[in-house]
């Protein structure tokens, strides 16, 4: 009962005190507050979608009070408060004596709710019985620009004719907030932690790096073989930036609009500088370097030559772009693409110990009987952090037919077995992929799987010896 009434006057005071100073801006709004009010804003002005925002006064009704706090009778749980009142008519659930809640409030919230809440962290600022600051709690809360509802918006402003919201189908953007997967679950190795800090270290400077005259950073290129993290690893540093995840599948571009390629290339570095500061993630990055050699189309080779380009013309310094491309096909990219690229990652398959690492944070939450990762690190040697994924899942799921939510050691050895079994399947699948890409760009040659399949070891040990 208590806890939701908390809940409750704490969103009744935000909305007062924020509607109150005119010096507080989004970024002092609890996220899942603003949320509630930025989707007000756009709802109700549709003729003006420029107009999208928060705006003064910040009304707040049983409704939006339910959205916000989630509580699911928001009026029933402040009514016999002192401070509280309901219009009948409207609605409308406002404080009579904000004085007041703040005191009731103050006295019940923990340091933690506090610290979450910069609208209110100022309002008790200095107080004797705080020791919150206003900076504190705006360091603690994620910046607007990392909201779903913000995304959204500027999506609706810059492609709302019929041409620029194509431009959308060819990229995916995420937003920080909706990335499950944090730097914290995954397994590095010291070079890729290193080049990570040293890229936020980069981000953080830009201004001095600019004022020195130094400009070519920002631009990464991630190498290694299919699930080694390339992927998950950018969206985890744009969750950690706060920055909008902008992903695009070269041969998806290349592929599917062969005219168009070129144009398609523009368009999407035109989503990333519209959606600024953000991070543009070019997967498949080989897939334009292969059709690169292959001469009979005019159109592709423009494409490559708008993708040189435009990758050229962006930048961290001038367009707060970080871009990062990804590749399991190193070998395949030639000197013009790799000049590019100001820092290059490699991803391994995980060692021995980054293995045993890696099961630690995936069976985190699960409970093993005699669970002994460096176990089953010894019996996996040449799976990726993929393969491992996939092997707890198969374990997990084995159990579960009978009846068993609890795992053993042994379930893990015989998934693995299990996993051994498959590969050759799971990589005879892989191999029908990329041949088709080969066909795709019209070269003449079926390439056999057998000889793919050889190479496609080949690379994987490279990368694995490399590190
Ligand atoms: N180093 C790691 N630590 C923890 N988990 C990992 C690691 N590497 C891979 N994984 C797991 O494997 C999954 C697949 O990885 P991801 O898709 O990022 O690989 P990728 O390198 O992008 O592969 P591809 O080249 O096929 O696109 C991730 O969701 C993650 O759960
Ligand atoms: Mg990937």
């Amino acid at each position: 009962m208590s806890e939701r009434a908390l809940e409750v006057v704490e969103f009744l005071l935000t909305a007062h005190l924020y509607t109150d100073d005119r010096t507080l801006d989004e970024n002092d709004l609890p996220p899942r507050y603003r949320r509630v009010f930025w989707a007000d804003a756009g709802d109700d002005d549709d003729d003006d979608s420029s107009a999208a925002g928060i705006e003064r006064p910040l009304v707040v009704t049983d409704s939006i009070a339910r959205k916000a706090t989630g509580v699911e009778h928001p009026w029933d749980a402040i009514s016999d408060l002192m401070f509280t009142q309901r219009e009948d008519f409207s609605g409308r659930l406002s404080l009579t004596q904000p004085e007041m809640a703040l005191e009731w409030f103050v006295n019940r919230a923990d340091y933690d709710r506090l610290v979450t809440n910069p609208t209110i962290a100022k309002a008790v600022e200095g107080r004797d019985d705080v020791d919150v600051t206003h900076e504190a709690a705006r360091e603690q809360t994620r910046p607007i620009h990392a909201d779903r509802v913000w995304i959204d918006s500027l999506l609706d402003e810059y492609f709302d004719d019929e041409d620029d919201a194509e431009m959308l189908d060819l990229v995916q953007v995420r937003a920080p907030e909706e990335i499950e997967m944090t730097l914290d679950d995954l397994v590095l190795t010291t070079d890729q932690e290193g080049e990570i800090h040293k890229l936020m270290k980069a981000i953080e400077h830009r201004e001095y790096l600019a004022q020195i005259g130094l400009r070519e950073i920002g631009k990464i290129l991630f190498v290694g073989p299919p699930g080694t993290g390339k992927t998950t690893v950018s969206r985890a540093l744009a969750h950690e930036l706060g920055l909008p995840f902008v992903e695009v599948k070269l041969s998806m571009i290349t592929s599917q609009y062969l005219g168009e390629t070129a144009k398609n290339v523009e368009k999407t570095f035109e989503v990333a500088k519209r959606l600024s500061p953000c991070i543009l993630f070019i997967d498949e990055f080989d897939s334009v370097a292969k059709t690169r050699r292959s001469d009979e189309h005019a159109a592709l080779k423009r494409a490559v030559n708008t993708l040189l380009k435009s990758i050229d013309d962006i930048s961290l310094i001038r367009d707060e772009v970080i871009l990062i491309g990804a590749t399991n096909h190193p070998d395949q990219l030639d000197s013009a693409a790799w000049r590019r690229f100001d820092e290059i990652v490699n991803f391994p398959k995980p060692d021995y110990g980054m293995r045993a690492d890696i099961l630690r944070v995936i069976t985190n939450r699960m409970d093993i009987d005699e669970f002994d990762p460096e176990g089953i690190a010894d019996v996996t040697e040449g799976l990726t952090g993929s393969d491992l994924r996939l092997v707890l899942r198969e374990a997990v799921l084995e159990a579960l037919t009978e009846e068993r939510m609890e795992l053993t050691q042994d379930d893990l050895l015989e998934a693995v077995a299990d996993f051994e079994e498959r590969d050759n399947l799971k990589n005879l699948d892989m191999m029908s992929d990329s041949s088709e890409l080969v066909a795709g760009s019209d070269d003449g040659h079926d390439h056999s799987h057998d000889h793919a399949d050889e190479h496609e070891g080949e690379t994987q040990k490279d990368a694995g010896a490399a590190k």
